[in-house]
């Protein structure tokens, strides 16, 4: 088996083709950030935990925000699929079977947590969300595309800052989440805030 280095390297390439790989390749830098001593198995995690995106097929999840924010249905479908991936990539690449199971316990986590190097990899995938999805989540918002609305797309925005369990990680969330949620209402055209606060209002009514 070849330097932990090169590991890594061959994922930043195996990733590369994948339509959001920037999305990933921020993560990795978040998780640097976080934690400068994170191994290579968390390094791994980080870099592909998004991976079964790239590999579409018929046992795709596909996130339908009817079902709720979060849509806990799509997560646990869309973790363990890309588990098995990087998974099956790892053995490919001659990995160790005890780091291709570490590897995959994690990315079977990543937007649950759940230990300290679950919470990082969740931590760092909420941040690079926040900063490199926010454009095609509001997309969806305006088209209704997977059922997202406007408001909906705000509680996603939320929820995706709020589910951070590391105190850091969620202070560091704090400004990403504000620009988030300014570009949402910029985009849309209205007052998301308002709309909701008058919804429920009706609702209360
Ligand atoms: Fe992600």
């Amino acid at each position: 088996m070849s330097g932990d280095g090169e590991l890594l390297e061959r994922a930043r390439s195996w990733v590369a083709p994948y339509w959001n790989a920037l999305h990933l390749y921020r993560a990795l830098d978040w998780l640097f950030l976080l934690a400068p001593q994170a191994d290579l198995v968390l390094r791994l995690a980080t870099l592909t935990h998004d991976m079964e995106r790239h590999f579409p097929g018929p046992d795709s999840p596909v996130m339908d925000a009817r079902r709720g924010i979060p849509d806990r249905s799509y997560e646990a479908q869309h973790q363990e699929r890309s588990a098995r991936i990087v998974a099956a990539w790892l053995e490919e690449q001659g990995a160790e079977p005890t780091l291709v199971r570490a590897v995959r316990d994690l990315v079977a986590v990543h937007e649950w947590g759940g230990w300290p190097e679950a919470d990082l990899l969740q931590a760092a995938d909420s941040l690079s969300f926040l900063e490199v999805n926010v454009d095609r989540f509001i997309a969806f918002g305006l088209s209704g595309e997977r059922g997202f609305t406007p408001e909906l797309v705000a509680r996603h925005f939320r929820y995706m800052a709020e589910r951070i369990r590391l105190p850091r990680a969620r202070e560091l969330a704090r400004p990403l989440l504000a620009a988030a949620l300014a570009r949402l209402e910029e985009r849309t055209g209205r007052a998301v805030e308002a709309t909701v606060v008058a919804r429920e209002r009706s609702c209360d009514g």
